[in-house]
């Protein structure tokens, strides 16, 4: 015979039965995920499945690559050289913490759909496209270059899926036009000014 299941924080018509309490945590085995990665569920929120199915996939891509440009960011922040050494040491950071603000718009976005938010390092690093930088140190022009093709990488899709899910979800639209966008034009435009050559205020040699 089936032994009955343990009540944890059940309670008894006479009240809590006494064997349930305990100042122990109680861990528990991990045995299956509740909602599988690329599903979405329903939520009253009145879009139909495949709009929400088509932004939530959209925002994934999307996502997985805010993420890595985020961690970029801080990866240049702390390994960052030359004489403007403080100024981007600073400006690396700035535009660190509003890319982790973009990350945590986009993921609940995603959740808020009714689908599931990519998170973990591992598996952002399979669905980025933005290309792994070396583990090691890079000159500050190489390091400007490879986050100005990474911002690229995110304001073409966006710019592109506003459009596609304007029709039928338009606040993902919005989310992708007013923030993810807006943000990386501007990020685009302080980094790009760096490396503009002029000839007025190059370094003698
Ligand atoms: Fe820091």
């Amino acid at each position: 015979m089936k032994s009955a299941p343990k009540h944890r924080g059940s309670h008894h018509a006479s009240g809590k039965n006494k064997d349930d309490v305990s100042a122990e945590p109680e861990l528990v085995t991990p045995t299956g995920v509740i909602q599988h990665f690329g599903s979405v569920a329903r939520l009253p929120n009145s879009l139909g499945m495949a709009v929400a199915k088509r932004s939530v996939e959209k925002l994934n891509q999307i996502l997985a690559d805010t993420i890595t440009l985020r961690d970029l960011y801080k990866k240049h922040h702390w390994q960052v050289t030359g004489p403007w050494f403080y100024q981007f040491h600073l400006l690396f950071d700035k535009h660190f913490n509003e890319q982790a603000a973009l990350v945590d718009l986009i993921a609940e976005r995603i959740q808020l759909l009714g689908g599931v938010s990519v998170a973990m390092g591992a598996h952002v690093a399979a669905q980025t496209r933005i290309e792994l930088p070396p583990i090691g140190r890079e000159d500050v022009a190489v390091q400007l270059s490879r986050l100005l093709k990474a911002h690229e990488v995110i304001v073409e899709d966006a710019r592109k899926q506003s459009a596609h899910v304007a029709d039928g979800d338009p606040g993902t639209a919005d989310l992708l036009i007013s923030n993810v966008l807006r943000t990386n034009e501007l990020q685009t435009w302080f980094l790009a000014e760096h490396l503009v050559h002029s000839g007025f205020s190059e370094p003698q040699k």
